[in-house]
């Protein structure tokens, strides 16, 4: 008999546990979430905040969106990416990032109806935490996951009470891993990965000091200090990270992985800060120092029967485009409207398949992405005249040498600027951010092909109702005027139904499957004299069907299925993709 019995037990609190309980308590499922700690995240961490990050929050709400907004850096901070030899040295170049670029900021800006930020984990995860335990979550810190067993009924946890030193049992229906990157859940699941842990030794230096008069000027989030001579290794060169403009900084310095990791003291950690800044003189007040490891490892299988991992459980990559925590709440609201479905009676076990199905590819890719992010730093060392080895003196003469009168200069400098540019593959890989398109069993198919990209999908977001794909967003206004993205129609929980003028049929049937079906199914119909309208025709060009056609879309804004217009028996059809879809 177990001490604690219910629905969902989440392993960690960081932020895909902490936003899976948030979702869930708000889809009014039970569910306790345990972290082996006394509190969340001591440190910052994970900080750059993305578009489909913010509607996840915007999602469970806009007063948790709001909030978002108000701890964080806003995107305007964000962009000057600097390349420098010390802040108080020699600007080598720098390149808009983040959405900050005018061409970037308008795809933005036509993407979704959030912003990017800077959101650090250490008011991320509060508020996460706060949404869950206000709407329904049990929380249990100081709460270590040791082992776990399942049956065909659920799954039995055992946790050691770290402060009364005894075990407790916990039975639920379902247990989610979102233990981190030495998940003891995977482990114990014995899921399968792919690539390698601890590829590569950094350490977090978290300070303040005010530094505003060598970065207010060009404010940016990253300033990546390259000098010849440098104790390099890590991520490959120093970086100085802005954590609260501009007197709170996390430096990321790197260590040499085949030796013990260093301990990183006061004197040490003043060494490295005057180093990078470049600032003799400098004093910092060291709040605290850490070490990690870069890895490159991800499951290629995140279910086994009820158990699920998420976050870096499941992915295991170094901070490079800023994917850890974004991909974690995403993974999130994924399995949590499918957990909800299941345990409410609307769908069946096999629609939890698609879980696995459509997230760890999304694994695979961010984690390819992060690790070669850190490779393409070499063009810049190479531009510089710093990859080939040689002494200090030979590397800083390589590095003059670009501003001199030759043609050999003249090259160098461009050699220089293309390899800048090229790193908007890091920090402003907007179609990494925001494309997704999934395949499974939880999507129907309308018989169209996969729009090809037209663009770069690394770099541009590129967006499409078809079937897979999250919805486009597009404003529309009700009657008093007030305008409402497409996603703030759908979401919540629920199910959603899109259609145009002609599409009442659609309506019909969409009403009559929710009762039948007891599914949380509501339609819209946009056009002129409706509920919504679509004043700018933007809806129209993104919605790639007819007025009388209509769009099913999923509880995590995906679409589920469409049909481009009317056909003969629109209630049949629905049914049937609600069917596969639900897995009935
Ligand atoms: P996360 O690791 O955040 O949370 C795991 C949770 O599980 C915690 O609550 C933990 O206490 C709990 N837990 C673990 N084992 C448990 C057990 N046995 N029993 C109970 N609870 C258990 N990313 C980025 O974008 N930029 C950055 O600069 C950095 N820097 C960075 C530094 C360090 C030191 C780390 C560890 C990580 C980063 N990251 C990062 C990565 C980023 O923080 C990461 O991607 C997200 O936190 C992942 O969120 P998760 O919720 O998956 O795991």
């Amino acid at each position: 008999m177990a001490d604690i019995t219910t629905d969902v037990l989440i392993i960690g609190t960081g932020p895909a546990g902490g936003a899976t309980a948030a979702l869930l308590s708000s889809y009014g499922i039970e569910n306790m979430a345990v972290n082996r700690y006394r509190w969340l995240a001591n440190t910052p961490r994970a900080h750059i905040t993305n578009q489909r990050t913010m509607e996840v929050l915007r999602d469970l709400g806009r007063d948790v969106e709001a909030e978002a907004y108000m701890h964080a850096t806003g995107q305007d901070l964000m962009g000057e990416n600097v390349f420098c030899e010390s802040l108080a040295g020699e600007e080598l170049g720098r390149m808009k990032s983040w959405g900050t670029h005018p061409l970037s900021r308008a795809e933005h800006q036509l993407t979704s109806p959030t912003h990017m930020n800077d959101l650090p984990q250490t008011f991320m995860e509060p508020l996460l935490f706060k949404t869950a335990c206000s709407r329904g979550t049990q929380a249990r810190l100081s709460t270590e996951y040791l082992r776990h067993e399942q049956d065909a009924e659920g799954v039995t946890t055992t946790c050691l009470d770290r402060l009364t030193g005894q075990e407790i049992t916990i039975r639920s229906k379902y247990l989610v891993g979102a233990d981190g990157g030495n998940s003891r859940v995977a482990e114990g699941c014995g899921l399968p990965f792919e690539g390698q842990m601890g590829v590569d030794g950094s350490m977090n230096i978290l300070f303040r000091a005010d530094l505003s008069k060598y970065v207010a000027h060009r404010p940016s989030v990253l300033y990546w200090v390259m000098q010849p001579g440098a104790d390099v290794g890590g991520i490959g060169m120093g970086l100085v990270r802005m954590v609260r403009p501009w007197n709170e900084w996390l430096i990321v310095w790197g260590y040499d992985i085949s030796g013990p990791p260093p301990q990183v003291d006061q004197a040490l950690a003043t060494k490295i800060a005057r180093q990078l800044v470049g600032d003799p003189e400098l004093e910092i007040e060291l709040i605290s120092a850490s070490t990690w490891t870069v890895n490159n490892m991800y499951a290629t299988e995140l279910r086994d029967r009820r158990v699920f991992i998420m976050g870096d459980a499941a992915h295991r990559h170094p901070p490079s485009n800023g994917l850890g925590s974004n991909t974690s709440i995403q993974d999130a609201f994924n399995l949590s409207w499918k957990l909800a479905a299941v345990l409410k009676g609307e769908a069946g076990e096999a629609l939890l398949e698609s879980y696995s199905a459509e997230r760890a590819p999304v694994a695979k890719q961010i984690v390819t992405r992060a690790n070669k992010s850190i490779t393409e730093f070499g063009p810049i060392f190479e531009a510089l005249g710093m990859g080939g080895g040689g002494t200090t003196e030979e590397m800083q003469a390589n590095m003059d040498a670009r501003a001199e009168a030759t043609d050999a200069a003249e090259e160098q400098r461009e050699k220089l600027r293309r390899a800048i540019a090229a790193k908007h593959y890091e920090f402003d890989a907007h179609g990494v951010e925001m494309n997704h398109r999934y395949r499974s069993r939880a999507v129907a198919s309308d018989g169209t092909e996969e729009p090809a990209f037209r663009q770069d999908p690394e770099l541009h977001f590129e967006p499409t109702s078809w079937p897979g794909a999250r919805l486009p967003h597009a404003w529309l206004f009700d009657e008093t005027g007030e305008k409402h993205s497409t996603l703030d129609l759908c979401g919540h929980g629920q199910w959603t139904l899109l259609t145009g003028i002609g599409g009442e049929p659609w309506v019909a049937a969409a009403e009559a499957l929710a009762a039948e079906m007891g599914l949380p199914l509501t339609a819209h119909v946009i056009g002129p004299r409706r509920a919504w309208l679509d004043h700018t025709g933007d809806w129209a060009r993104a919605r790639e069907v007819s007025d009388s056609g209509c769009i099913l879309v999923r509880p995590d804004h995906h679409v589920a299925w469409r049909s481009t217009g009317l056909p003969e028996a629109p209630q049949d059809d629905l049914r049937r993709a609600l069917g596969q879809v639900l897995a009935l």
